[in-house]
């Protein structure tokens, strides 16, 4: 019997090595392999509050930190650093708790504290960072939303704190279209299934496929607001912060993004890029 390869048979071998499949994997532990990069988050962070400071932060509120992944990267980081982890969703929390907690020596577990209360009104102890990261603020669509946010974050800051968050665009995310990266045992696919130029909103999903065939179709959906890097600049303006810088990310030969983010007012009008900003209370 002649021996072929067919598409099953090419998706079996595949699952076999890496084990995975949608009945086997886990939406949260996905999300965190796809985007989540705390330890360069970390090392970011420890740098910019070293450039604009001249010290390293101690205190990080994270919000909308529901997997709390980067709290517990920064209490791990230095014996001093504490976390407060800021999210509304308990499910989310008990995830978070017991990836990342459960098994910390005591001694860092004391340094993490988890609120399940909501960003805009959360009251906790004055930090030196608050970041809100992975786009999160992006949910609040209409301005005065955003600007009340920011404004609640400021005056969650010390006096010399910094605000931290991230901000994504170029012209694909204009774009209904869905864009694929093949990771270890699973494809990521992050889909654009609408944008309104008129109002900015963004429908956004997060798919992941399997070498099997299988797939976890919306494991994740957001439905966003697409906020410029100025419209985000005027509204932390608007809420009280004195200045704002973003951070442009630097290119690979081949044009890709090379990890390294410095402070810059010239952009480039690319496809996709991902920036962050630092605003000072
Ligand atoms: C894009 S995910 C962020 C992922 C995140 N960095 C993590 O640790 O998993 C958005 C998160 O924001 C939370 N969230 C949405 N609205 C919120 C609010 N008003 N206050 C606090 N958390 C909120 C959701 O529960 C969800 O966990």
């Amino acid at each position: 019997m002649p021996r072929t390869t067919t598409a099953s048979s090419r998706r079996t071998r595949a699952t076999r090595r890496s084990g995975r499949t949608a009945a086997t994997s886990d939406r949260h532990d996905l999300y965190e392999r796809s985007v989540q990069s705390p330890d360069s988050e970390v090392e970011f962070i420890d740098r910019l509050w070293r450039r604009v400071r001249g010290r390293t932060a101690t205190s990080l509120r994270e919000d909308f930190g529901g997997t709390m992944y980067l709290s517990a990267t920064w209490v791990r980081r230095r014996a001093t650093n504490t976390a407060i982890a800021v999210d509304l969703d308990p499910e989310v929390q008990a995830w978070g708790t017991a990836r990342h907690l459960d098994s910390m020596p005591p001694a860092v577990r004391r340094r993490i504290k988890v609120l399940c209360e909501d960003v805009r009104t959360v009251e906790c102890p004055k930090v030196d960072c608050i970041a809100a990261f992975n786009f999160s603020y992006s949910l609040f669509k209409r301005r005065e939303e955003l600007v009340a946010y920011f404004r609640h974050v400021r005056q969650g800051l010390k006096r010399n704190g910094l605000f931290l968050l991230d901000a994504y665009g170029g012209s694909d995310s204009y774009l209904e279209q869905s864009e694929d990266r093949r990771l270890r045992g699973f494809t990521y696919v992050w889909d654009t299934e609408r944008y309104n130029p008129i109002t900015g909103e963004v429908l956004n999903h997060i798919h992941f496929r399997f070498p099997d065939g299988t797939s976890i179709e919306r494991a994740f959906t957001y439905d966003w607001r697409l906020w410029s890097l100025s419209e985000l600049q005027d509204c932390l303006a608007d809420a009280g912060f004195r200045s704002v810088e973003v951070y442009w990310e630097g290119s690979t030969a081949s044009g890709g993004g090379n990890g390294r983010f410095r402070a810059t007012r010239q952009g480039e009008a690319c496809r996709g890029w991902i920036a962050y900003l630092h605003a000072c209370p």
